[in-house]
């Protein structure tokens, strides 16, 4: 059986790839119709009717012992318009700190029990039309953290809170822009997305990465997505809102600190520790790679406003930060709730990036490698075999060192998809392959066909970069570069390089070659493949390059000796260290994976936590 299915599958091999060839040759200006263009099925909708879904929206004001400032902001509440929506009104109202119990009371004890009367009462009387009105009068003082985590469990995917901390001010037009946001962005399913957490009303100010770009938006740009999120007028969707409880409990109770390293935020936490909650939820969202949705009004305008005032935030009142958008300042564009694929999306250095960009087709293999190659080079990575960790710690060391000129090769599963929507390019090897008509051997399941599988979406993504005239590196997860330096083309004396040791490294430069097969690459490496098949232990896509490139005068070909530059670990270990020469640390692939993190620790090269998140935000201009 399985001899036969061998003599079978070299035949099978050639037709597909005369296949791509003619097709590359004669269509490839066609283009591709793509009507899924996000091949993850995972996305669940939500239920609802989307042109007038049945939600519940409550309204959290977080207060303590500022009675004008709390005034102030229910009454901005109140003057909103709500349709003719039910929106409920919770307010909880932090008490002043107790002293301790043996010690006589403090002199200022009845003054703090006289304004916090004051603020009850005001509460008490203050009128709340379109829904219930729920006062939380705390015990003792809890502060800021507890305030936001307790204020919200949901008791449903369809029930929203918008949080308000009491020196806040909202327009009239708030509840009218987040119910049409809530429709647009929640209950429409071409624009809903589980990754989304929210959005923000206040005027985005600050980016929390150190040395990140400075937030600059284009004037055209009315909504965009960014991680951070703004605890001026935040609206959270039910379900990344208990995730976090979850997470955040979970950690809390095991002494994890949200440490994140990079990060202005993480500076705040160890000042002034667990006063505030911001740090706990921007590391939950850069574990999960969350995002907000943002308003840019323009001329420093926003839908909720902080006065800033003194309190735990502000030693002094610091004024209002922004001017509040209402009825005079509205204008056409206002309401006009753009398609989610057409919004921005920025991390916290406040760096664009493009989630969602899975390939599975010629041509938009083509547009992607057109968006992230650098200096005409693409680096191809190939993730079969590699362990999920492994190729984490590789990713967190390509933000680090800037690296952002790479696509990467892998079959379809739940990680290459999350890979693809935290912004990193991937193709998805079986439904490209399917798509240039080499499914028959995709969908056997056989490791000698998944070999085969995994040489040939090499060849097709490099035969298009270098079509596209980009100098291509080819390079396995079996490696972890600590500088850019090795994927810089250094010598223009030769053609291709060819790592010495199997798999590490691949680089061939466009017009060599052009030069050496004209436009039946394909044709010619499918020949060599199938010249190949009858010893199939010894097939690799080096393998078959280095074969390939035997048969051809006039070619140089350089075998690249990756010690020379690199440091290669093993089993044994040796007292070596990375820098000085060795820009990059590289395994055998038959390395086990907790041997590899091993070596890489002691290198101190590890820089991905247990849950496969990266340590640090590192930002670079851009
Ligand atoms: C909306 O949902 C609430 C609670 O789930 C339910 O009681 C109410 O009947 C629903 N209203 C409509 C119009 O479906
Ligand atoms: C859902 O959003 C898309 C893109 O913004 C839009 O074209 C479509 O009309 C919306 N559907 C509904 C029911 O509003
Ligand atoms: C490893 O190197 C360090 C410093 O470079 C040295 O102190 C240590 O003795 C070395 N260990 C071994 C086992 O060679």
């Amino acid at each position: 059986m399985a001899g036969r299915k061998r003599h079978l599958l070299p035949l099978l091999l050639l037709v597909s790839l005369s296949v791509l060839f003619f097709f590359t040759c004669y269509h490839s200006s066609v283009p591709f119709s793509s009507p899924d263009r996000n091949p993850n099925p995972n996305f669940i909708l939500h239920p609802q009717n989307p042109d007038n879904p049945n939600f519940t929206f409550n309204v959290k004001v977080l207060a303590y012992n500022r009675l004008d400032s709390l005034s102030r902001c229910l009454r901005s509440l109140a003057a909103a318009d709500y349709l003719s929506d039910r929106v409920h009104l919770h307010v909880h109202i932090d008490h002043f700190a107790l002293g301790d119990a043996a010690a006589p009371p403090p002199d200022d004890v009845d003054r703090k029990l006289h304004e916090s009367r004051r603020i009850l009462e005001f509460v008490d009387r203050f009128e709340w039309k379109v829904g219930d009105k729920v006062v939380h009068y705390r015990t003792a003082n809890v502060g800021l953290q507890a305030q936001w985590l307790e204020a919200w469990w949901p008791s449903s995917d369809h029930e929203f809170a918008f949080v308000v901390e009491d020196d806040l001010e909202v327009s009239p037009l708030y509840y009218k822009f987040l119910r049409s946001l809530i429709v647009n962005y929640y209950y429409n399913a071409s624009n809903f997305r589980p990754y989304i957490y929210g959005a923000s009303l206040q005027r985005p100010r600050f980016v929390p990465g150190k040395h990140g770009n400075k937030l600059n938006l284009d004037d055209g740009t009315r909504f965009f997505l960014y991680q951070l999120v703004g605890t001026w007028g935040q609206l959270l969707f039910p379900k990344p809102w208990k995730e976090f409880r979850l997470w955040y409990d979970k950690h809390k109770s095991k002494g994890i600190k949200p440490i994140l390293d990079g990060m202005v935020t993480t500076g705040w936490y160890k000042r002034i520790g667990e006063k505030i909650w911001t740090p706990w939820f921007i590391k939950f969202i850069h574990t999960r790679g969350y995002f907000n949705i943002y308003t840019n009004f323009l001329h420093e305008r926003a839908l909720s406003v902080s006065h800033r005032d003194a309190g735990v935030n502000y030693g002094k009142t610091a004024g209002p930060d922004s001017h509040i958008l209402d009825e005079s300042s509205f204008d056409y564009k206002f309401w006009d709730m753009q398609p989610l694929s057409d919004l921005k999306w920025y991390d916290f250095c406040f760096r664009e990036i493009f989630p969602e960009r899975v390939v599975v087709s010629l041509d938009e293999l083509g547009s992607v490698l057109n968006s992230v190659q650098k200096h005409n080079t693409v680096i191809i990575v190939s993730l079969f075999g590699a362990k999920e960790m492994v190729i984490r710690n590789l990713l967190c060391h390509f933000e680090s060192i800037n690296l952002l000129n790479y696509v990467l090769i892998g079959s379809e599963s739940e990680f290459l998809f999350d890979l693809a929507r935290r912004g990193h390019p991937v193709v998805a090897t079986n439904r490209f392959l399917e798509s240039v008509g080499a499914y028959k051997l995709v969908s056997m399941q056989d490791p000698y066909v998944q070999m085969i599988n995994e040489i040939l979406i090499k060849v097709y993504v490099l035969q298009k970069c270098l079509e596209s005239r980009y100098s291509s590196w080819v390079v396995d997860a079996n490696m972890l570069p600590v500088s850019s330096d090795p994927f810089v083309e250094s010598d223009p004396l030769y053609d291709f390089y060819i790592g010495k040791s199997s798999e590490l490294f691949f680089a061939g430069r466009p017009s060599s070659a052009r030069k050496v097969w004209g436009n039946d690459f394909i044709s010619k490496f499918a020949a060599t493949v199938n010249s190949l098949l009858v010893k199939p232990q010894s097939m690799s896509f080096g393998y078959v390059m280095a074969k390939l490139l035997e048969q051809k005068r006039g070619v140089r070909v350089k075998n690249l000796d990756e010690t020379s530059f690199g440091l290669r670990i093993d089993n044994s270990n040796v007292n070596q260290s990375l820098g000085d020469g060795k820009q990059m640390a590289f395994w055998s692939n038959d390395m086990a994976s907790d041997l590899v993190q091993k070596r890489l620790q002691e290198l101190g090269v590890w820089i991905v936590n247990d849950d496969f998140s990266c340590k640090a935000v590192i930002c670079h201009q851009s």
